[in-house]
């Protein structure tokens, strides 16, 4: 059986280049990774308050973490960092204090823009964020996918040939890390 992977997006928005490429990753691994793509729109704002009850879709979603093989995390870049929603999902994935719903998943990261740095900034602030919630994040290959604007039709599928190869060279490396951290 396939290893499962949660596939966080970083972004709300309908035609969303980080879900864009969650979708294309998605075809592009392989047999032996199951990718589910999540969409944050549904995940209620963190609020300390409501732990001790929490949110049925705070529940549903860390129970989708917990029962995952892996995650990994497809972000854009919002002013040097990751998205608001995606660290607020970060958050709710987080708790209950020492209970994390990401603790030892290994980790990915796929960062983009249609800009010239690739998201590399949100892409080094999740590299800060995870490591005491989380199991290990894959360190190579590393992957910053800028001038992404173009990479699209307008169905959404992927029509550059340079971003389909990396990011099959990234799929490809993170299928063996994750079978390697679920053996
Ligand atoms: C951006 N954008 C952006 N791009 C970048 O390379 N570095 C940045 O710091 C920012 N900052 C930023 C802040 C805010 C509030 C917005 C709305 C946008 C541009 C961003 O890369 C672009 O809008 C992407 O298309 C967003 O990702 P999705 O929605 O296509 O996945």
């Amino acid at each position: 059986t396939p290893y499962n992977v949660v596939v966080i997006a970083g972004s709300l928005r309908k035609e969303s280049f980080s879900l864009k490429i969650a979708n294309a990753l998605a075809k592009l691994a392989p047999a032996t990774l199951k990718l589910d793509v999540v969409a944050l729109h549904g995940i209620s704002f963190f609020n300390q308050d409501l732990e001790a009850a929490p949110p049925a879709d705070w529940v549903a979603f860390r129970e989708k973490l917990q029962k995952s093989n892996g995650v990994l995390f497809v972000t854009p870049e919002y002013n040097r960092s990751i998205p608001g929603v995606l660290k607020n999902a970060i958050d709710v994935g987080s708790r209950p204090y020492g209970k994390s719903s990401f603790l030892g998943k290994p980790i990915g990261i796929v960062s983009n823009s249609p800009g010239a740095l690739g998201g590399v900034s949100a892409a080094k602030h999740l590299q800060n964020i995870l490591p005491g919630i989380s199991g290990p994040i894959m360190g190579q290959p590393e992957i910053y996918l800028n001038g992404i604007g173009d990479a699209f039709d307008d169905k959404g599928n992927l029509t550059k040939e340079s971003v389909q190869k990396v990011l099959q060279q990234y799929i490809d490396a993170f299928a063996a890390f994750v079978e390697k951290q679920n053996k």
